[in-house]
């Protein structure tokens, strides 16, 4: 087989050699050269599918060696390989395995080599698999990425030493699960996303920032409790971590809502009617969170929702039972919920506020003062629109009625093509700085009037 087509392999050349690497750390003789470099032509059959495999495995610890760590969790690090990280042969060996290597790949490796463990998550993935893809509903449901292979790979010091900068605990072997390449961002960092624009951050700066970058910015700018750590034993630190967990879920929940982050309803039952299938099948994810769950459009239903990370589960619910924290596969169903529930108790608030305010303004009309006020009011504010507007918000701020009447007029005012584009100008900054003025809130509530205004503008 050729290695020229693989530089970095090329570049390896001077390293020791797999084998002796492998019989180094395991304390074994290490392999004469001689042996090592037959020619292929000496080989057995048996040989030669040895040989093969031996030479798949470096081609894939050459490619862990020299890929960026795209993302990262707390036991995995993801990888993305695209067709052309794959040279002809191993694509070959991947094709026997039935593996079509054409739209790329993501690959997770285990920070802590555990055979078990790296197994388990395979079949619990190629499960979760096929339960979806076998179900008669799949656009109701989550997609789960596919799997693509599962492989224990010897590495040298050089990728181990390279996989554990990034947080990895790895000594000779790492475990890695192939699959599909998710499009899109996890749940978890949509919304520090969201939350960052919020906090006016560069996109751009956004774009580059790791997980952990972002979850510090979000916790810092939104206040995130931490957990003391009095407790006396362990179970009580462990339930006060808990508490403080779900604290700072609520407050990121409520900021989400309350800057209109979209999550569309649709996709919430997607996740939840999947973890029913799941349980309906003796299978529980056991982590099912905001990170392990990616979209590329929360608020847009036809984008796809996929559950990932099946390295907490099994054919029982551990969210009670397992000594670690762990969240119950329902518990993100509720958390998308509130989100749209309360946006929808804000939308009914905001068209009760509309309707309001409009038939009070009918009031106006059909008792004839409409037509005397508003003309008389749109001259005095053409005349002097500062002293105008102040004296009538300092009427309103003693009257509720009196500001009720400055919102339909100051509302009518930006329709009228009598009153000129800087006025209007006027009339809009003025909203904006009475609304974040307000520390009471009742003018703020009175003005949100306006941004339905400038949806129906829109
Ligand atoms: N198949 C995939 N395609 C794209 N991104 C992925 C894929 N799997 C995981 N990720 C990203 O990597 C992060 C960590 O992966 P995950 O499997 O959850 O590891 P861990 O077990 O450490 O939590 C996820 O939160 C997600 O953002
Ligand atoms: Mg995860």
């Amino acid at each position: 087989m050729s290695m020229e087509q693989f530089p970095v392999f090329t570049q390896k050349e001077e390293l020791p050699t797999l084998a002796e690497e492998e019989s180094r750390l395991l304390g074994g003789e290490v392999a004469p050269e001689s042996e090592l470099k037959r020619t292929p032509t000496s080989l057995s059959p048996e040989e030669r599918a040895e040989d093969a495999e031996r030479a798949f495995d470096a081609h894939m610890e050459a490619m862990i060696a020299t890929h960026r760590v795209e993302n990262a969790g707390n036991n995995g690090l993801i990888m993305r390989l695209t067709p052309n990280d794959v040279p002809e042969d191993a694509r070959g060996m991947l094709e026997e395995r039935g593996i079509l290597f054409e739209e790329g790949a993501a690959v997770k490796l285990l920070k802590v080599y555990s055979p078990e463990q790296g197994k388990k998550e395979y079949e619990m993935l190629e499960r979760a698999h096929t339960l979806v893809a076998e179900a008669p509903n799949p656009e109701e449901l989550a997609q789960i990425p596919r799997p693509m292979l599962y492989r224990e790979i010897a590495i040298s010091k050089e990728t181990r030493e390279y996989l554990n900068q990034y947080g990895a605990r790895l000594d000779n072997k790492v475990a890695v699960i192939m699959m599909e390449h998710v499009a899109g961002k996890d749940m978890a960092t949509h919304l520090y996303d969201f939350i960052l624009k919020e906090r006016n951050y560069d996109p751009a700066v956004v774009e580059e920032m790791g997980f952990d970058e972002k979850q510090r910015l979000v916790s810092q700018a939104l206040g995130f409790h931490a957990p003391g750590g009095n407790a006396p034993t362990e179970g009580e630190r462990e339930f006060e971590r808990i508490q403080v967990m779900v604290g700072n879920a609520g407050i990121l929940m409520k900021y989400a809502s309350d800057h209109k982050f979209q999550v569309h309803p649709a996709n919430i039952e997607k996740i939840r009617r999947t973890a029913q299938l799941f349980h309906q099948n003796q299978l529980w994810h056991n982590d099912l969170h905001e990170r392990n769950v990616m979209t590329k459009d929360p608020g847009d239903p036809g984008a796809g929702v996929y559950i990932i990370d099946f390295g907490s589960a099994g054919s029982r619910d551990e969210s009670k039972s397992s000594g670690e924290m762990r969240a119950s596969d329902e518990t993100i169903v509720m958390r998308l919920k509130a989100i749209v529930d309360s946006t929808h108790a804000r939308e009914r608030e905001a068209q009760g506020l509309k309707d309001e305010l409009l038939s009070f303004k009918g009031r106006l009309k059909s008792v004839g003062r409409w037509d005397v006020e508003y003309p008389k009011a749109r001259a005095l504010f053409g005349a002097n629109p500062q002293t105008f507007l102040d004296g009538r918000f300092a009427a309103g701020s003693a009257n509720s009625t009196e500001l009720d009447k400055l919102i339909v007029t100051l509302d009518e005012m930006l329709e009228d093509p009598e009153v000129a584009e800087d006025k209007k100008q006027q009339i809009t900054s003025f909203i904006r700085r009475h609304r974040e003025s307000d520390k009471r809130g009742y003018v703020r509530k009175r003005f949100s009037y306006f941004d339905t205004r400038q949806k129906k503008d829109a």
